[in-house]
C-alpha cells in the first residue's frame, strides 16, 4: 500500500533542488542546505500536523525545528529559545556536540544517540561549522519559551537527612543520583550532563526525563572509541511512584520549573519502551 504516498509526497515532500538564499553568506546556505535536507534533522526535532507532515521544512517556518515528540523521545528545539533551545549555547558548543557527543550542556542520548553515532561526528568539521552557524541564526519563541532560566542553589543538598525525607524525591535524588549529576544538579563538566537548565529539565513534555531514567542510554561512539560512563537504567530499581518523585524534584529544582511528573507518566512509558542495553546498536564501520 505504498502507492498512495505518491499523492503525500506531491503535497508534503518538497522535490525542488535546494535555492541558495542570496541574502546570506555561502557557509549559512551550506548549513541550511544539510539541516533542511541531506541531514533530516527535521524528521524529529519539528513537530508533525495531523497528516504526520512535519510542520515547516526550511528557516521561513516558525516551527522548523522548533522540538517535537517522537518515539517516547521529546527532541527540543535547535532554534535560539532560551531555555528549551540553543539559545545559551555558542556556535562552538554546537559544533563540539555534534562532532564528540558532548559539551558542557549535554551528552548525547535518546534517539540522538543514532543520529550521532551514524551520522553527525562523520561531517567534515566546515560542514558541522556550516551546520551550527545556520541553527544559531534561527530565531527562538521568545513568548512560548517563558522567563529566562537562572540557577538556584536548592535547598537538597545543604538539608540534613531527617528534613531532605520531606521532599518526596530529594532522599532518591541524593541516594540515586547526585554522585554523578551533583548535589547541586550542576553535573560533571563535559562527563555527567547538568539536570539544572537541561533542555529536558525546562521543556514541558517530561518523556525524555523519564525515558533516560527509566532505560539509561544507549551506547555512544565517538571517533571509534565506546564510551563507558553511561546514564544507568533504574528499571528494575526504582518503582514508578519513585521516579515520578525524583524527576518532580528534578525538574522544579535548580529554577527549573515544570509542573510535577505523575506515576501514570512514569507507568506508560515503562510499557511502551525497553532498557537502552538491550537494544541493539547498528555502527557505521569506517
Ligand atoms: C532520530 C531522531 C533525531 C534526529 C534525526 C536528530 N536528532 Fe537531534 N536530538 C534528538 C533527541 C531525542 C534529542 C534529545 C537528547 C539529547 O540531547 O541527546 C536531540 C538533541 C539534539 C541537540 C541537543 C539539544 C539540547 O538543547 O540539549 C542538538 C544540538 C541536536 N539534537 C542537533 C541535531 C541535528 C543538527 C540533527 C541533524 C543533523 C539532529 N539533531 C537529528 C533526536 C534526533
Ligand atoms: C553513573 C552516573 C549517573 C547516575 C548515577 C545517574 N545519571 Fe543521569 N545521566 C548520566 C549521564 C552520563 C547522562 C548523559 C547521557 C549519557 O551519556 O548516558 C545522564 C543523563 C540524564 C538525563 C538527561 C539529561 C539531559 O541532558 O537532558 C536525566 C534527566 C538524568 N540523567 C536523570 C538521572 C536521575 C533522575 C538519576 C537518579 C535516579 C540519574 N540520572 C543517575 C549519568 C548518571
Amino acid at each position: 500500500m505504498r502507492w498512495p504516498l505518491a499523492f503525500w509526497n506531491v503535497v508534503f515532500a518538497p522535490s525542488d533542488v535546494y535555492r541558495p538564499d542570496a541574502s546570506k553568506d555561502a557557509q549559512w546556505n551550506r548549513g541550511a542546505y544539510l539541516v533542511e535536507g541531506a541531514g533530516h534533522c527535521g524528521a524529529c526535532h519539528t513537530p508533525r500536523s495531523l497528516a504526520f507532515n512535519e510542520k515547516g521544512t526550511d528557516s521561513h517556518s516558525a516551527a522548523f525545528v522548533s522540538g517535537a515528540l517522537i518515539d517516547g523521545w521529546f527532541a527540543p528545539s535547535l532554534r535560539n529559545d532560551a531555555n528549551t533551545g540553543l539559545g545559551r549555547w555558542s556556535e562552538d558548543d554546537v559544533f563540539r556536540f555534534l562532532k564528540t557527543g558532548r559539551n558542557d550542556h549535554v551528552v548525547v542520548f535518546g534517539s540522538m544517540t543514532e543520529a550521532f553515532n551514524n551520522s553527525t561526528q562523520f561531517f567534515s568539521d566546515d560542514d558541522l561549522r556550516a551546520v551550527a552557524h545556520y541553527l544559531k541564526s534561527l530565531p527562538g519563541d521568545q513568548q512560548g519559551d517563558g522567563a529566562p532560566w537562572q540557577y538556584e542553589p536548592t535547598q537538597a543538598a545543604s538539608l540534613q537527612p531527617a528534613a531532605r525525607q520531606s521532599i518526596p524525591g530529594a532522599q532518591t535524588y541524593m541516594a540515586k543520583c547526585s554522585f554523578c549529576h551533583g548535589a547541586d544538579g550542576r553535573g560533571q563538566g563535559q562527563w555527567v550532563p547538568p539536570l539544572a537548565g537541561a533542555a529536558s529539565s525546562l521543556v514541558p513534555d517530561s518523556s525524555s526525563s523519564i525515558n533516560v531514567t527509566l532505560n539509561g542510554s544507549g551506547r555512544v561512539v565517538a571517533a571509534g572509541v565506546p564510551d563507558s560512563y553511561r546514564m544507568p537504567s533504574y528499571r528494575a530499581q526504582l518503582s514508578d511512584g519513585e521516579i515520578a518523585d525524583v524527576l518532580t524534584f528534578v525538574r522544579s529544582s535548580w529554577g527549573n520549573r515544570q509542573p510535577p511528573v505523575t506515576r501514570g507518566d512514569v507507568k506508560k512509558l515503562r510499557k511502551q519502551t525497553v532498557s537502552a542495553s538491550s537494544s541493539p546498536v547498528i555502527l557505521k564501520t569506517h
